[in-house]
């Protein structure tokens, strides 16, 4: 067992005995109501937490050069594959808003990915991302320099609840990131005071790091962070796997088991996902502002509004590996109707932004946004076959 993961757990055995003794609930309250609250304060701390971000990058990148720079967090893919997302006439007018205004099928690419800020064996305990992006969509996006980008993307892990709260605890967090110390945040320092560390956000932290799954195809993703639904309404969103998704069996003792397992998956069979969106009830503790709070299904369930679908395809080819890389998925990349909310997606639209620039730069290549299935980001419109497929 690494001393990391020893570290981890001995900090789990701690918190454990501090649930026990009830130095916190899952169930707690949040300080913030069900509304959007920006404090004053905020904005000064996301220019630390880009340097931090930057500061990462760059030291993931001296201990693997000469590959390219790459995304501070999920910089191991396990692939970019092609889908389509298909949105039927909804019943319900209040889910009427963004792409699913009215029944279209976008084309769409998917980024699947493991958290860490390096890449690791796949056996390490990880979170898994999924990041779509729906292309040609009809609505200006949010972001002032790339109205016309015409990319909604959705971006998830594969647990339904983030384990930081808030901006001003996520510099702390990444201060601590950034030099490299894993724990230094939740334990304060290493603070002697056991009443200063930070339990609940350990406790969370702990259980986003997953035992990898048979398949990424077989997972269950979420947004965590709170989005608009039209003007007056808020949600969460989740991409769940269709029961009739099957995982391969491949040699699990592999570093890039789960790319093998999804290249070899896809090459014989499609797969699916049901997009389904959650609307916050107001009159519930379902806040925007406290991402650490779990929006119980009890409270609402979650709606299906979309079909994904992955088809039958060879993606893990030199060249489309490359262009999975020069992508960029941020929330913000999307319609006033789906706007992101909260803290926490305040300060995703510099970080992403900041950290994609960052390392386009150095990678010298240009940081554009695809305009459908063909691998390229120059803007043209994408070849296609009678049937409107990229070969
Ligand atoms: C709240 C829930 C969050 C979720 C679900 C999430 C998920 C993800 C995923 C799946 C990716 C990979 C996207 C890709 O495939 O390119 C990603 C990238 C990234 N995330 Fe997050 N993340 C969250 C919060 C945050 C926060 C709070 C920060 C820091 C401020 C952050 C910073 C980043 C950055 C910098 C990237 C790489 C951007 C790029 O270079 O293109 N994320 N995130």
């Amino acid at each position: 067992m690494n001393t990391a993961l020893k570290i981890l757990l001995a900090g789990g055995g701690v918190v454990a005995v501090a649930a026990s003794l009830n130095f916190f609930s899952e169930e707690e309250a949040s300080e913030f109501h069900n509304g959007i609250y920006e404090p004053p304060e905020e904005k000064t701390y996301i220019a630390d937490i880009i340097s931090s971000a930057v500061a990462m990058s760059t030291r993931s990148h001296k201990l693997t050069a000469p590959a390219p720079y790459r995304r501070d967090v999920h910089a191991k893919a396990h692939g970019c594959v092609k889908a389509t997302f298909s949105v039927p006439e909804l019943n319900q007018p209040n889910l009427r808003y963004g792409v699913f205004k009215e029944p279209r099928e976008y084309q769409a690419w998917i980024r699947y990915s493991s958290g860490d800020t390096m890449p690791q064996p796949d056996s390490v305990r990880d979170a898994r991302g999924m990041a779509i992006k729906l292309m040609n969509i009809d609505s200006p996006t949010l972001l002032k320099d790339k109205q016309n980008a015409g990319s909604q993307d959705f971006v998830m892990i594969n647990n339904d609840v983030f384990f930081i709260p808030t901006v001003k605890e996520y510099k702390t967090f990444m201060q601590t990131q950034a030099q490299g110390d894993k724990f230094g945040y939740f334990f304060d320092n290493f603070n002697w005071n056991i009443f200063k560390w930070h339990y609940r956000q350990l406790y969370l932290g702990a259980s986003t790091l997953k035992a990898a799954p048979d398949s990424l195809l077989t997972e269950r993703y979420y947004s965590l962070s709170a989005y608009r639904l039209g003007p007056e309404q808020f949600m969460k969103y989740s991409a769940k796997a269709c029961d009739s998704n099957t995982s391969i069996k491949v040699d699990d003792d592999k570093p890039n088991f789960l790319r093998t397992e999804l290249s070899e998956n896809l090459s014989s069979n499609a797969a699916c996902f049901d997009f389904m969106v959650q609307l916050q009830n107001p009159s519930k503790n379902m806040p925007v502002e406290d991402t650490t709070v779990r929006w119980k299904e009890s409270d609402s369930p979650f709606v299906k509004v979309a079909r994904i679908t992955i088809p039958k395809q060879q993606f893990d080819t030199p060249e489309q590996n490359a262009f999975c890389e020069n992508l960029s998925f941020t929330p913000w990349h999307g319609t006033q109707d789906l706007e992101p909310v909260g803290g926490i997606n305040r300060l995703r639209k510099a970080v992403y932004d900041g950290v994609s620039r960052f390392r386009h730069g150095k990678n010298n290549v240009e940081k554009q946004e695809p305009q459908g299935w063909c691998l390229s980001l120059d803007g043209k419109p994408c070849p296609t076959n009678n049937e409107g497929v990229v070969p």
